[in-house]
């Protein structure tokens, strides 16, 4: 005989237990020179992904979305998906695991928007607050960061870095100390960002991209060098001029660090032609985002009432997905 309390009823299957959101985000100026410990320039995205979290008797699983299979969440078998978020899972809620992740979003996947770790992070809060643990934000993105090295190897850590703090800011890696944390300065832009999102296919991957501008810099390691710390510098030039309010000023930088990104061999065909073509359309500046070799570029429109339209229209004209998005959303979701 025994006075424990019975084992409380799993809810019936489908039931809600929580729901979490995170944005997308855009790197303005220094993606790659990040990651040799330059500072990069990025903002929350007013774009994302929401979790649903329900009970599952089959679970743990996710629902990527609507057209795709179940994905078990487990290392190993469920892909790099599924071992990412059984990362995420094991670090925010171990025993949970009668669970349905249901991911839905407006971010196009291999985009270079963040979409992996906007689906971490709103994974992690939604699993935290169905487990009733609130998680910090230092914590959450030490969480998010042991899923992105599943989808991206050694990764700067910006991007959830913007993707769990919201805004626009200034970031710098963690040195190699351990324990050594990321440099993050708050950037307040003097008036609201606005930017035309475009891209016409998914890039080739963060991870190879990376691996290919590592083997371009032991062969030029001087031009590699200096470029990289120039598109850093840019990256400080950039904060300056959103403080300052000086939209033309910023697109300026973006085209000069759309160049350099061409140089170092990780722009592209399709990449460099939505780029002109925004450039024709009026923008005051236009550059790849992210890790480049396809995915998005971001272009910035002048104040004319019509910018924005006669970038989108330029961008729809060829085929490509294009958006306007708000950056430097604030942090959304649930709290964490
Ligand atoms: C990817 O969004 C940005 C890169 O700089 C890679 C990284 O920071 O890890 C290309």
């Amino acid at each position: 005989v025994t006075d424990a309390a019975p084992p409380s009823p799993s809810p019936p299957p489908g039931t809600l237990l929580a729901t979490a959101e995170a944005p997308g985000k855009a790197i303005l100026l220094g993606e790659h020179a990040v990651v040799y410990g330059h500072p990069a320039l990025a903002g929350a995205l007013g774009r994302g992904v929401r979790v649903t979290v329900r009970a599952d008797p089959q679970g743990p699983r996710l629902h990527p979305g609507p057209l795709a299979a179940p994905v078990p969440i487990r290392e190993g078998d469920g892909g790099a998906l599924g071992t990412a978020l059984a990362r995420v899972l094991a670090d925010v809620a171990p025993g949970l695991r009668q669970v349905a992740l249901v991911a839905e979003g407006s971010l196009p996947l291999g985009s270079g928007l963040g979409s992996s770790a906007a689906l971490s992070v709103a994974c992690a809060r939604a699993l935290a607050q169905t487990a009733g643990a609130p998680l910090s934000p230092d914590r959450l993105y030490d969480v998010v960061r042991h899923a992105e090295e599943v989808f991206h190897g050694n990764p700067s850590g910006v991007d959830q870095a913007t993707v769990v703090r919201g805004g626009v800011l200034l970031f710098r890696r963690a040195s190699t100390e351990p324990g050594a944390r990321p440099h993050v300065t708050p950037v307040t832009p003097a008036r609201p960002l606005h930017l035309v999102v475009a891209m016409l296919r998914p890039h080739t991957g963060t991870r190879e991209a990376v691996a290919a501008l590592r083997e371009r810099r032991d062969r030029h390691p001087r031009t590699v060098d200096g470029l990289m710390a120039e598109l850093g510098a840019l990256a400080l030039d950039g904060a300056r001029a959103l403080e300052s309010g000086c939209p033309g000023r910023l697109g300026e930088l973006m085209d000069l660090s759309h160049g350099i990104l061409a140089a170092l061999g990780v722009s592209s065909d399709d990449l460099d032609h939505l780029v002109h073509l925004a450039r024709r359309a009026g923008a005051l500046g236009a550059k790849l985002t992210g890790a480049g070799v396809g995915g998005a570029i971001i272009a910035l429109p002048g104040q004319a009432p019509d910018a924005a339209q006669r970038i989108l229209d330029a961008m729809t004209t060829v085929g490509a997905v294009a958006f306007l998005a708000r950056v430097g959303e604030p942090p959304t979701g649930s709290p964490g």
